[in-house]
């Protein structure tokens, strides 16, 4: 089983809700996985686990609605510009709301930042719309879908 890294960013806690969902599925399932604040974390800190993923909400930038949270904005496009994931498997997860014209735009972002930085997919992008609460079977389903990925069964 490949042991996973998650890099989050969360403002109001709709992230850390979503992280803390999936975390406790795949930790049930045996998956060895450490978690960290994208505040907290240097560009090196992208290359820890054997998979990463990287979570945020949309949000506005420099008043500029579809951006990454900016935290991780600051993470990815200043700490961690010269990273080279050099083929590392990759999952993303972004959270945005149906009320903002670029609903869950932070998906592009993230992106943008693993195929210039040498990443690889793992799974599709986990895109969640409007409050996490409730959609956590969602989550899971999603989370099964990574946990095939880990644990080998699909390449
Ligand atoms: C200032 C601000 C700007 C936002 N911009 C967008 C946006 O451009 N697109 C979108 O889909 N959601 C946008 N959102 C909604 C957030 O992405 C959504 O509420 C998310 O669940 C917040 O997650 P978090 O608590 O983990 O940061 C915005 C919210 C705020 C407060």
């Amino acid at each position: 089983m490949q042991s996973l890294h998650i890099i989050y960013a969360s403002t109001s806690g709709h992230t850390e809700y979503v992280i803390s969902v999936l975390g406790e599925f795949l930790k049930e399932k045996g998956v060895e996985l450490s978690v960290q604040k994208a505040e907290e974390a240097v560009g090196e800190d992208l290359l820890k686990g054997d998979v990463l993923i990287l979570a945020c909400a949309t949000w506005n930038l420099d008043a500029l609605e579809g951006h990454l949270n900016p935290h991780m904005y600051a993470l990815l496009n200043k700490r961690a510009q010269d990273i080279d994931l050099a083929g590392k498997p990759v999952a993303l997860i972004s959270l945005g709301d149906d009320r903002y014209f670029y609903t869950c735009r932070a998906t592009e972002r993230f992106m943008q930042y693993f195929m210039s930085h040498n990443g690889k997919p793992c799974c599709p992008p986990f895109l969640v719309v409007n409050e996490p609460y409730g959609q956590e079977e969602k989550v899971e389903k999603w989370g099964a879908k990574l946990l095939e990925f880990l644990s080998g069964a699909k390449e």
